[in-house]
């Protein structure tokens, strides 16, 4: 038997990176995985690839609207939701002299406050036993330069994970979160940043990584499916770190 046969995942920002790698490794392992994405046509796309266990919907996590709207979404697919993977999230950097509050609100409203009402409006879909999985950063454990909302916004859905687990446990529903040090995905690119200086930065970032490398996506998918699985079963309130060391790596290396 598969390792999350018969279950029905939800995956937010499902369409690319580490949530699409994740929906095919769902999938994989038996599981039906209904995604949202922000952009009907990226939406259709993944969709398509993932094959006909997958269906996309489009939802912006940084719109309230969108999120009330969700479950109803939802409704025809599913009755009830096994594994939630809120893991919709945008990254932007800027020194706390120079950031906006334009900067500010963006990383907010979409990696904190989406993750908030995603999993509040979702709730009532959540089976008995079910699993919820954030996606969040070593960022939020780490003084990175530049990156203080960013790193703010993953620390408190850090803390929602844990209140969460507290309140959702007398209905055995699962609260963890996986925290991924860097990635190869797409969302370098959505720094806005020229090519030469994102080589030079992986390049610095790597250096870092105690295994000297950036993750793949899909290494986070397979923790994803662990803390999805029955194989979690005793594992709640925690987080799990995948970042090839690269947060115990300050002083020496
Ligand atoms: N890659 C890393 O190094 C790394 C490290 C630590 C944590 N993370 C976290 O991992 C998560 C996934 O990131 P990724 O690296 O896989 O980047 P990605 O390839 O850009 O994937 C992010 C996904 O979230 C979607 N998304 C963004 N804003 C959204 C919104 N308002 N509503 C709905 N969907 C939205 C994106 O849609 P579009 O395609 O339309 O942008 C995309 O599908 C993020 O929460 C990120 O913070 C990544």
């Amino acid at each position: 038997m598969k390792r999350l046969e018969t279950k029905v995942a939800l995956i937010t920002g499902g369409n690319s990176g580490i949530g699409y790698a994740t929906a095919q490794e769902f999938i994989a392992q038996g599981a039906r995985v209904i995604f949202t994405g922000r952009d009907a046509a990226a939406v259709a796309v993944a969709a398509h690839a993932l094959g006909e266990q997958a269906h996309g919907l489009v939802s912006d996590a940084g719109v309230m609207d969108d999120l009330r709207r969700l479950p109803a979404q939802v409704q025809p697919l599913a009755d009830k939701l096994d594994i939630l993977f809120v893991n919709a999230g945008v990254a932007f950097f800027s020194p706390v002299s120079g950031a906006d509050e334009t900067h500010f609100d963006d990383i907010m409203r979409i990696n904190f406050k989406g993750a908030y009402f995603t999993v509040q409006q979702l709730l009532p879909l959540l089976r008995e036993g079910a699993s919820i999985i954030f996606n969040t950063s070593v960022n939020a454990s780490v003084g990175m330069p530049n990156s203080g909302v960013y790193a703010a916004s993953k620390a408190a859905v850090l803390a929602l994970g844990r209140v969460l687990a507290t309140e959702l446990a007398p209905q055995g529903i699962r609260v963890n979160c996986i925290s991924p040090g860097p990635v190869e995905t797409p969302v370098y690119g959505k720094l806005g940043l020229p090519q030469e200086q994102l080589d030079g930065f992986a390049q610095v970032l790597s250096q870092k990584v105690l295994l000297k490398r950036f993750g793949q996506p899909g290494e986070i998918a397979k923790t994803a499916v662990f803390l999805a699985s029955d194989e979690a079963s005793f594992i709640t309130g925690t987080e799990l770190t995948v970042d090839g060391g690269i947060a115990v790596n300050a002083v020496l290396n």
